[in-house]
């Protein structure tokens, strides 16, 4: 499907608002708005000089979280399993399959497979690191342990050594490295216009 200009624009028009919409909600457990945890991944990502595919990806990674969608279900546990100093009360941890709802909808407005793959695997990842290191479920924020058990768990022996076969394996893990590291306060990264040029870039080459 070859874009306009027209089109690329307005694509990435809807697709900012989703993002600085998705903001405005809270970011479970974590003291950063979505945004600025999209923003500080999508930075890491061009620090350390990925394709524009990669950061790209990197900026959208939870962008399934926020599209409006029929499938949405949310991922309910109580607000004191995440926060002990909570009152009892049930919190969403997240949209359930929101990595297959986000690479799906970028799919539709005509990003690259790509970049769709790599959005789709931010939770795989999780489940492979899981499994093979349990030190990184130590690290995971209560949110993000309650949500695994949502998402499958952690991947068994066989399902670790089939992961590791994938050709964008590497790429993959680092992605989610990014994701799990854009979570510091106060962190001076490029907005979001900053990404405009390089979406509508790569709109344009589909
Ligand atoms: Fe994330």
């Amino acid at each position: 499907m070859k874009l306009s200009q027209k089109l690329a624009e307005d694509t990435v028009d809807t697709v900012f608002k989703v993002l600085v919409d998705g903001s405005k909600q809270d970011y479970i457990g974590e003291k950063i708005s979505q945004l600025e945890h999209s923003l500080q991944a999508a930075c890491s990502a061009q620090e350390a000089k990925a394709d524009e595919e990669t950061i790209l990806a990197a900026l959208l990674h939870d962008i399934g979280q926020f599209t409006t969608s029929a499938d949405h279900k949310q991922m309910l546990c109580d607000a004191s399993d995440v926060d002990p100093s909570a009152p009892k009360k049930q919190i969403s941890v997240g949209i359930t399959g929101h990595e297959r709802i986000g690479a799906q909808y970028l799919s539709n407005l005509g990003f690259s497979e790509k970049v769709c793959i790599l959005v789709e695997s931010h939770v795989p990842v999780k489940r492979y690191l899981t499994g093979k290191y349990p030190d990184y479920y130590d690290g995971l924020s209560g949110a993000s342990k309650l949500s695994l058990k949502y998402q499958g768990g952690p991947y068994t022996q066989d399902q670790i050594e089939q992961f590791e076969t994938d050709p964008f394996f590497k790429l993959k893990v680092q992605v989610r490295q990014w994701d799990d590291a854009a979570k510091v306060v106060d962190l001076q990264v490029p907005n979001l216009e900053s990404y405009r040029p390089m979406m509508i870039r790569h709109l344009l080459a589909q």
